[in-house]
């Protein structure tokens, strides 16, 4: 199956201070560094690592929403235009963004079905009654009332402000949308529903979704293919399921050892790998593989050479020196 949209070798670096105060000297940030997916029509590619790991910056990158230091991306073979030119804002109808904090996207001000509509104005030609109609359309293929329409985003719960976002996000009709941590503001009861939500949409309309989480559990419920990123670049990717059953990066095996009570089902039995310590400054990255720090695998050549990503079985593909070195399989 083609891409939908294909990221290739994206890089953003921004130059920040590297101490505290007015003089400290320049230094740069590799907030991502070398990263390239594919997206696939219908289909969710998981997005997850620590907290600063460049999750939300490809997102953006993929939504043209911050131009790329390097690197391209192609949707629909074509190369994504310029942000802010007219030619983006017509594939933006195609590429939505959902984020993590409903409340903060909505507008205070506007009743809800007002904020629904509004894409079309930005979009398409249509008269107010054709927008109101749409809207309420949208509302119930979201799960919200018709009567909800003139409600205001206080009155609403955090679910249902979602539900909002979400049904705002699928006037234009989108192939693609980006959900940038899209329930971690939500109460647990709620999350499962709006995971529900996304599945049942996926199903019916066969929206893509690039799915960024830092939780594991939800990521392996959404995702179809996985992508693990660490300090601005991938580690490790592969088909959900089996990265899951067996991880091979020693960073995704600590992830997801991390996973609290989660039943691999008749799978090899899990090991016992904590993650030591945070995740290393972003503006002073280890040498070799960056995450040698932390890595209890690590030797000399980890510490002097940066591994790139290689294909395993089954479509995996590791950035790891040792992954195919005994000592790490009987780890395993
Ligand atoms: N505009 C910016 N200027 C400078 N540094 C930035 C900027 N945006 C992001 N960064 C840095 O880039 C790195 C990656 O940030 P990003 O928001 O992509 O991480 P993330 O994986 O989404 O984290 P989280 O899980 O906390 O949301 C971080 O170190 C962050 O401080
Ligand atoms: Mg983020």
């Amino acid at each position: 199956m083609s891409a939908l949209l294909e990221a290739t070798n994206l890089r953003r670096h921004y130059r920040v201070r590297a101490g505290q105060g007015l003089f400290a000297p320049k230094a740069v940030l590799r907030a991502v560094d070398g990263v390239s997916l594919a997206l696939r029509p219908g289909r969710t590619l998981g997005l997850v690592g620590e907290s600063g790991c460049g999750k939300s910056t490809t997102g953006k990158l993929v939504l043209g929403l911050v131009p790329p230091t390097s690197g391209t991306v192609h949707y629909r073979g074509q190369t994504l235009p310029p942000v802010g030119t007219p030619a983006w804002r017509g594939l933006r109808r195609h590429i939505q963004m959902v984020y993590q904090d409903p409340l903060g996207a909505l507008d205070r001000r506007l009743p809800i079905g007002t904020q629904i509509g509004e894409p079309l104005v930005i979009h398409e030609q249509t008269t107010a009654t054709e927008r109101r109609d749409r809207a309420l359309a949208a509302m119930e293929s979201v799960g919200l009332q018709r009567h909800q329409y003139e409600r205001y985003p206080h009155e609403l719960s955090g679910g249902q402000r979602q539900r909002v976002v979400l049904a705002r996000a699928l006037m234009t009709g989108p192939d693609l949308l980006v959900c940038d941590e899209p329930i971690s503001a939500l109460d647990v009861s709620i999350q499962a529903q709006v995971v529900n939500l996304l599945l049942d949409l996926q199903e019916r309309l066969g929206i893509a979704y690039l799915f960024i989480s830092h939780d594991l559990k939800v990521v392996r419920q959404v995702s179809h293919d996985v992508a693990v990123m660490y300090l601005g670049r991938i580690v490790e990717q592969g088909e959900a399921e089996s990265l899951f059953a067996a991880p091979a990066h020693p960073y995704t095996r600590a992830l997801v050892a991390a996973i609290p009570t989660v039943d691999f089902g008749g799978g090899p039995k899990r090991e016992r790998m904590l993650l030591q310590g945070d995740p290393p400054n972003p503006v002073n990255v280890p040498s070799g593989c960056a995450f040698h720090t932390r890595c209890p695998f690590a030797t000399a050549q980890c510490r002097a050479e940066a591994p790139t990503l290689q294909p395993l079985a089954g479509g995996r593909m590791v950035a790891c020196h040792r992954v195919h070195e005994p000592a790490l399989q009987v780890a395993a």
